[in-house]
């Protein structure tokens, strides 16, 4: 048994996990290697893929990877590591190329990741065989998911359920009116407690709690979503054709509910009123709350009749997490007409520093030899309790998988 395996052992389920997962750089490297370039992760919103030659490119763990839109408009990612020599071909974050030409030699490539062109290779080249290194990749309701495994795992029953869950919200028809990078100094895994539980949001988000309930029955964070304010919310949506109701896989890594905002109000504003009229989904009504959708280990997202938020989540070290939010809106919706960037973005602004805090402030705490784990509140924190049983075991079946394959 090595080292991972004999903390998973000797975890207590109910409590938070012990400091090595959260401080180690060998348990890290394990997450990235059992969790992160195995599963489907959220990269981009199609909607930044504007045009055919349109990149972006995305660095997760060790690889680098580009993700562009080709000729024929359909959106591929590829390794960004140039076949020749190495070299990373797309070097900005985002761009615009007719050609993807490598900046060392000149090898060029098509859209499409085929070799077109290289100079002096001798009469025994054969171009064919150094196309670009493809990565899975699927556009879902206008997201933009990869995968870094050989083998994809199953995205089918996730991606029916959002197709349909996305319907009434027009991504594709969409644009990002703005984004936002924050690095914060805590575990990835910290960032995820965070997220999966509102027992901070009372006396740490003053801007949010304006709109968000904090009432775990009522965004579904008690793993059940059965609660009588979030039915009344869910029948009322799904009226108007917009599914709605609390939706949760078999083994907890992704889950999807509409969920009421607090009152009546309509959007996450400081008055509570839509921030963007030119709404970017089909609701005949503005509170139409938020469809609140997570998936392991990537991507948090918020959907509201108004406009949408994604937020992905993206490990650097045992101790660094990149928070990376978007909000889109209407692609016809124009700033200072139909929108107000501060109006539409100071809630989650806030949020997010706010969240950053907290969560630095526990990673520091954990850091500390005295750190000992404690108890989850079982009406609070069944959402962070679930997050962390899903973490152990997915590490669990992937040495129970090894262990088969190594027979
Ligand atoms: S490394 Fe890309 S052309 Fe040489
Ligand atoms: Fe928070």
């Amino acid at each position: 048994m090595n080292n991972i395996q004999a903390l998973l052992a000797r975890r207590s389920p109910g409590y938070a996990l012990e400091q090595a997962f959260y401080t180690d750089p060998d348990v890290f490297q394990n997450d990235l290697e059992a969790i992160h370039y195995q599963a489907w992760l959220f990269a981009v919103p199609a909607c930044e893929l504007e045009k055919s030659g349109s990149y972006v490119t995305y660095t997760i763990g060790a690889y680098r990877i580009a993700i562009v839109k080709g000729a024929d408009n359909q959106i591929r990612a590829f390794h960004n590591s140039c076949r020749h020599r190495g070299s990373v071909i797309c070097t900005a974050a985002k761009g615009h190329a007719p050609k993807l030409v490598c900046p060392y030699h000149q090898w060029t490539y098509e859209l499409d990741g085929s070799l077109l062109w290289a100079r002096d290779m001798g009469p025994n080249f054969d171009p064919k065989q150094h196309g670009l290194k493809t990565v899975h990749c699927r556009e879902l309701a206008g997201l933009v998911y990869i995968c870094l495994a050989d083998e994809a795992p199953d995205f089918e029953a996730f991606s029916a359920t959002v197709e349909s869950y996305l319907s009434p919200h027009d991504l594709a028809n969409s644009k990002v009116a703005y984004e936002s990078s924050i690095v914060e100094k805590g575990n990835w895994k910290l960032v995820w407690e965070n997220n999966r539980e509102c027992y901070h949001c009372g006396g740490n988000h003053p801007s949010l709690c304006r709109t968000f309930p904090d009432d775990p029955a009522a965004i579904g964070n008690d793993n059940e979503g059965t609660a009588s304010i979030l039915s009344a919310h869910v029948e009322k949506c799904e009226a108007v054709g917009a599914p709605s109701q609390f939706t949760i896989s078999e083994d907890s890594e992704w889950r999807l509910v509409r969920m009421p905002l607090l009152g009546s109000t309509e959007s996450y504003t400081m008055d509570g009123k839509v921030a963007v009229h030119k709404p970017n989904s089909s609701f005949p009504f503005k509170d139409a709350g938020a469809l609140l959708k997570y998936h392991y280990p990537s991507t948090w997202n918020h959907f509201m009749s108004d406009h949408t938020l994604v937020f992905r989540v993206t490990p650097i070290s045992a101790t660094e997490t990149e928070v990376t939010t978007k909000w889109l809106v209407h692609k016809d919706a124009v700033e200072g007409v139909d929108y107000d960037i501060k109006r539409l973005t100071e809630v989650w602004v806030a949020t997010n520093e706010e969240d950053r805090v907290v969560v630095e402030a526990n990673q520091m705490g954990i850091n500390s030899p005295a750190y000992q784990p404690g108890p989850y509140s079982p009406t609070q924190e069944a959402g962070v309790s679930q997050f962390v049983d899903w973490y152990c075991a997915t590490l669990s079946k992937q040495w129970a998988d090894k262990a088969i394959a190594a027979e």
